[in-house]
Parts: C-alpha cells; structure tokens; sequence
C-alpha cells in the first residue's frame, strides 16, 4: 500500500490544448503543451492508479501503464469522451486548456482567400469541469486547474467557487519558469476548505508527484 497508495482508485485526466477548426487546413489552439497533464498521468499510475487520459494534440509519449488513452481535437470531442467515462471515476484532474470558443461554422472546403477582410464569428464551447461540477457525485473529487496573468489567487478562489470543484491549481502564465510549454511549473493548490500551499519552483514531474500526494494526504 505504502508504494501504491492510490491501487483501487480510478483517475480521469485530461491534458493539452484543444484544436477549433474552421476549415480542412485551417484551426485555432492554444500554447498548451500537455506536459503537466502527462506527468500527472505517469505519476499516478506509478502510485497504482487506473489512469484514463483524455489528450488533445500533444508531441509528447504516451505515459506508460494508462488504462485507458483517448486521443481528441476539439473542446466538444473532449467533452464527449469526458462524459463518456465520467461515471465510477474516483478523482478528476482537468489540465487541459480548453479552447473557449470556436468557429461558429465549420466550413467543409477550404475558404478561399479575397481582397477583402474576413470575419469570424465564434461561439462558446462547453465548460467541461463547470459541468462535471454540476454533475458530480459527492464521492467524487474535482480538481481544476487555472492558468492566470493577474489577479492569480483571487481568481483561482472564484473558479474553485463558480464551478464547483475541490481543489485548484493556479499557476501564473507570465512567469519564464511557469505555465506554457515549460519543464518546471509554480503553483499554489487552493483546497474548497480554503488550504494554501505555495510550492517553489519544481519539474512538473515532481510536481505532479506533489499534487497527487497532497490528494492522497487531505481526501
Ligand atoms: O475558466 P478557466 O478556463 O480559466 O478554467 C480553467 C479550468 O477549467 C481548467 O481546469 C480547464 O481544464 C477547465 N475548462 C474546461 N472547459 C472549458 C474551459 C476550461 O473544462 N471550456
């Protein structure tokens, strides 16, 4: 058990960035590299977790001893796999940068280009983790994440509050060591009881490590 602390349970993770296309050639994403998610992936099936990973396009391996991996693009794919295998999911970690909008059309051939200037409309995608928040059951633990440029704890606190999770983790993106792309990440974990913990700077293999340790010490 002391090596394995998290045999039995069932984790979801999703990790990377989504792809908004708007025609065959064409898409919008973000800088998301699904390195975070990953290591959290591989660190929990080290400590004996069944690992269901839910990954937008990503460059990286695909972290060993996963139960279960699910490749997607779009934010409504990935919100069709998430409630595809929400149900008897003990702990659920959202990493991924969902894209919040897409193209309002999907266009099936490629947009020729004019003279002129184009227009794009777009619209909402699904907030996943504010719908799983709304759905989940009592058992379950939530755990968000929130990539932020100012306000980091303030605006972490009301996301844990508006969708309805127990646990975030705010990591300011304008910081060289932090957030997009990096080895090494910065966080503060923010529980629903109102805990703090500031971690230094750390790999995000450590990292997730850490995060999955915290869980494994206050749930
Ligand atoms: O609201 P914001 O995008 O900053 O919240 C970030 C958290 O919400 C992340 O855990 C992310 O995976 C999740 N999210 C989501 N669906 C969206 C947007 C964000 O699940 N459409």
């Amino acid at each position: 058990i002391e090596d394995k602390p998290l045999a039995g349970q069932k984790i979801l993770i999703t990790a990377g960035p989504t792809r908004e296309a708007l025609d065959p050639v064409r898409y919008m994403t973000n800088h998301s590299s699904g390195k975070m998610g990953y290591a959290i992936a591989e660190a929990a099936a080290v400590k004996g977790a069944e690992v269901t990973l839910i990954s937008g396009p990503v460059t990286l391996e695909k972290p060993n001893n996963l139960k279960k991996y699910i490749q997607i693009e779009s934010a409504e794919e990935m919100f069709t796999a998430v409630k595809d295998n929400l149900k008897d999911q003990n702990i659920i970690i959202k990493s991924a940068a969902v894209a919040d909008y897409r193209p309002e059309v999907y266009v099936d051939k490629k947009i020729k280009k004019s003279d002129e200037d184009f227009k794009l409309t777009l619209t909402r995608n699904p907030d996943i983790l504010k719908w799983i928040g709304m759905h989940k059951t009592p058992e379950q633990l939530i755990v968000g994440f929130a990539a932020e440029t100012n306000d980091v704890m303030e605006n972490g606190i009301s996301k844990l509050k508006k969708k309805n999770i127990d646990m975030i983790i705010v990591n300011d993106v304008t910081r060289a060591d932090a957030g997009f792309g990096t080895d090494t990440n910065c966080v503060t974990l923010i529980d629903k009881k109102g805990n703090k913990k500031a971690y230094p700077v750390m790999p995000k293999k450590q990292l997730a490590h850490s995060i999955l340790d915290y869980i494994i010490a206050n749930f």
